[in-house]
């Protein structure tokens, strides 16, 4: 994307990574194959969102629901997932380049329930990320529902708060994301329309965008079609376009 192009840039885009399977079938590979590729497109996704500006970006990578997946393919997800954390560790501990340098990572989700050794990764990426510059948040979502979100969250709020009524700030403040912009964009690869227990409170006044392209294949051009299709929407937020 041409930095000097007068187009607006979502301040956060969530992206619901769907198709890695598909993709894998297509080419007659394992499914855990179309996961492994997943992981090196959100790598390159993060590092192009930095490089064209994004501020928040959002990558949905386990769901609740994902749990119940065939064992061998949840124990291929969390395998890719230990490498991944890895991988972000090092690129941390090394100033692998400019993102790493000035990127926030924020996990959201019940981590509670990964591994030991996953929590641990997760904890020093936390950790080691709260002292960059800031410039970009990337939150990671691991064992998220929104459903669920919202709950802990309302569940929260009324165990710190005995007896107070509590608002929509009150629960946008206790959410896994408070503090952040709720998501402008919100895209979702492979085709299918829906936003699967992602991010429900934070989507109110979102812009979706479905795209066909399987996950694996989502490129820096495709994000920028993605970008430019956002220009083209009048968001109103339930009033009036002016
Ligand atoms: C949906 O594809 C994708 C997921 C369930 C997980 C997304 C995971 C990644 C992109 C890679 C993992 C990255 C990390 C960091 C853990 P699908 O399997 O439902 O695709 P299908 O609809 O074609 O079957």
């Amino acid at each position: 994307m041409n930095k000097e192009t007068s187009l607006i840039l979502p301040e956060h885009i969530a992206f619901i990574m769907d198709g890695n399977g598909r993709w894998a079938v297509k080419k007659r590979l394992q499914r855990s194959a179309g996961h492994k590729a997943g992981a090196e497109a959100l790598d390159k996704m993060i590092s192009y969102a930095y490089s064209i500006g994004i501020k928040n970006i959002t990558f949905y990578a386990f769901s609740t629901e994902n749990w119940s997946r065939p064992a061998d393919e949840v124990a291929a997800l969390m395998s890719i997932l230990t490498k991944w954390l890895s991988i972000m560790i090092k690129r941390f501990n090394e100033n692998a380049g400019e993102v790493y340098k000035n990127t926030k990572v924020n996990f959201i989700g019940d981590t509670g329930a990964l591994s030991l050794l996953q929590r641990k990764k997760i904890a020093d990426i936390e950790k080691k990320s709260i002292e960059t510059e800031n410039r970009m948040t990337l939150n990671l979502a691991v064992n998220y529902g929104a459903r669920a979100e919202i709950t802990r969250a309302v569940n929260k709020f009324i165990t710190e708060n005995p007896g107070k009524k509590i608002s929509e700030n009150d629960i946008s403040q206790n959410l896994y994301t408070a503090g952040q912009p709720d998501p402008d964009l919100i895209i979702r690869t492979g085709g299918e329309m829906r936003l699967s227990n992602f991010l429900l409170w934070q989507a109110s006044y979102s812009e979706y965008y479905s795209t066909p392209v399987l996950w694996p294949d989502f490129d820096e051009k495709c994000l920028d079609e993605a970008i430019l299709e956002y220009n083209k929407r009048t968001r109103k937020f339930g009033g009036l376009s002016s």
